[in-house]
């Protein structure tokens, strides 16, 4: 077992909660820093300001356990451990493609000059490379005479509805330190936080600095070139009526491809990828190397190409224009299993097609809130059936395991018209079909069954529902 160690997280949005909650779940004794004094409030009455499966129940045990507690003082922080986990958000600035670094800055800048003897932060925050360095000279300036505060980064590559499980289950664990420092201290320190974890026999990669920046800039890179590489493949089988499905499991048993993150449909969105593609650019401009990353642009520019081909797909299945429609949209979360809405493709659908005209009702299990926050003109419904009434096209744009499953004929009665279009190419087509419903997929035509989503669930990943079988029904 762990022995027990004091550590803060600062920052308790969505990564850093998580991460409070699994290193108190860990065994040590964690105190989380937030500035939102509202969140911090209710972070310590066991409620969880997000929708993340299975984080109340950690934090709440932990709680209770009394190995967590949240505050929102630096003060608190500086006299309550030596090592300090950073999670502050790190959005894309309000103009142009950068990251805005100012939480980071003032996070380091409030605790730096209170602490005092030996301190350790271990960034985990998604920054441009270089941000290390640079923050350990601003802290060179604000250490207090006769203390130390070293930095580490050691990024996090959790995904949203399985936060949990990719903290206390990863699939590697990465530390940068500073190239200059012989000293194993960090190397130490977190091999001692995460000790049942590296017990597993979980890769612990060593590095520096720039090198762990840029793991996980690359690694988000990568996911997304890969989406958009099955999206744009997918704009040729539309004009030649091939299906990308059948064509992502083919070319995902070859193991050097691998089928996972190859589901074409609306595309990517949320607080990570496309902001983290644009962060990439950017820092490759400043570093000299633009032109490495100028096929990015692409990537990003196939990905909300998807949007809009959407509107279209729409727009033909009701006959050519949407405007004096009513579409219901299904989903509005930038995945399943998630209530964030940003950068939304789903909500972006819904917005552009009510600038159309459509009158758009949506209805998300989770996102319903956050999306009337962001987008308050559209109706918003209570369930899928009520966000369908008398609709002309019903159009599926987060793929939650509720509109998978939805049965044909519980919706047939409350439409308008009997149409369906499915952005994410995740409903069985042939049975919407046989019920009597025109069927439009985004991505051309769906000739395979989608697999059910415990199948995906045992797969332990958030991707699109894969296809159990490759042939092609009469
Ligand atoms: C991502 C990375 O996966 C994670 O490692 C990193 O730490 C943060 O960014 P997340 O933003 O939670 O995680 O979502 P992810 O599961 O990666 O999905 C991103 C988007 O891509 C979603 O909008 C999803 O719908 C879309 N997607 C995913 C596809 O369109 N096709 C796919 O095959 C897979």
């Amino acid at each position: 077992l762990t022995e027990d160690m004091k550590l803060t997280v600062i920052g308790c949005g969505y990564l850093g909660a998580t991460h409070a909650a699994c290193m108190a779940e860990l065994g040590h004794d964690v105190l989380g820093v937030d500035v939102d004094a509202d969140k911090v409030s209710r972070l310590q009455a066991g409620e969880v300001p997000f929708f993340e499966p299975g984080l109340a129940d950690v934090l709440r045990r932990n709680l209770a356990a009394g190995r967590l507690r949240f505050t929102t003082d630096h003060r608190d922080a500086a006299a309550f451990a030596s090592v300090h986990f950073l999670g502050v958000g790190t959005p894309q600035v309000r103009r142009g493609y950068g990251v805005d670094l100012s939480h980071v800055e003032s996070a380091i800048d409030a605790l730096t000059p209170l602490v005092r003897g030996e301190h350790l932060i271990i960034g985990k925050s998604t920054v441009p490379v270089g941000t290390a360095a640079a923050l350990s000279q601003r802290m060179a300036v604000l250490t207090a005479p006769g203390s130390r505060v070293d930095l580490a980064w050691s990024p996090e590559f959790l995904r949203e509805g399985f936060a949990v499980e990719d903290t206390l289950e990863p699939d590697r664990l990465v530390l940068g330190t500073d190239p200059d420092d012989e000293d194993d201290r960090a190397e130490q320190v977190i091999t001692e936080i995460y000790r049942e974890i590296l017990e597993t026999g979980v890769p612990f990669v060593r590095t520096d600095w720039a090198t762990a920046e840029l793991v996980k800039v690359s690694a988000n890179a990568f996911l997304a070139t890969k989406i958009s590489f099955i999206n744009a493949v997918s704009e040729i089988c539309e004009n030649v009526g091939a299906d990308v499905s059948t064509l992502a499991d083919a070319i995902g048993y070859d193991a050097r491809i691998g089928r996972r993150f190859l589901n074409a449909g609306l595309g990517f969105g949320g607080g990570c990828l496309p902001k983290d593609i644009r962060g990439f650019m950017a820092r490759a401009d400043e570093v000299g190397a633009g032109q490495a990353l100028r096929f990015l642009r692409e990537v990003d520019a196939i990905n909300t190409r998807r949007r809009s081909a959407m509107v279209e797909l729409v727009a033909d299945a009701v006959g050519g224009d949407v405007l004096g429609t009513n579409i219901a949209v299904l989903g509005a979360a930038f995945k399943p299993e998630s209530d964030d809405v940003r950068d939304s493709p789903a909500l972006n659908v819904a917005g552009q097609l009510a600038l159309r005209g459509a009158s758009v009702a949506v209805f998300d299990p989770k996102a319903n809130d956050n999306s009337r926050r962001l987008y308050p003109t559209l109706a918003y419904a209570q369930s899928a059936v009520e966000a369908c009434e008398q609709a002309d096209a019903v159009v599926v744009a987060t793929d939650w395991a509720e509109f998978v499953h939805m049965a044909p004929e519980e919706l047939a009665d409350v439409v308008r018209a009997r149409v369906i279009v499915d952005g994410r190419r995740c409903l069985d087509a042939a049975a919407w079909r046989s019920a009597g419903w025109r069927f439009y997929a985004i991505g051309g035509p769906m000739r395979a069954v989608p697999r059910s989503p415990i199948a995906r669930r045992a797969n332990s990943d958030s991707e699109l529902p894969q296809v159990a079988t490759v042939a092609t029904p009469p």
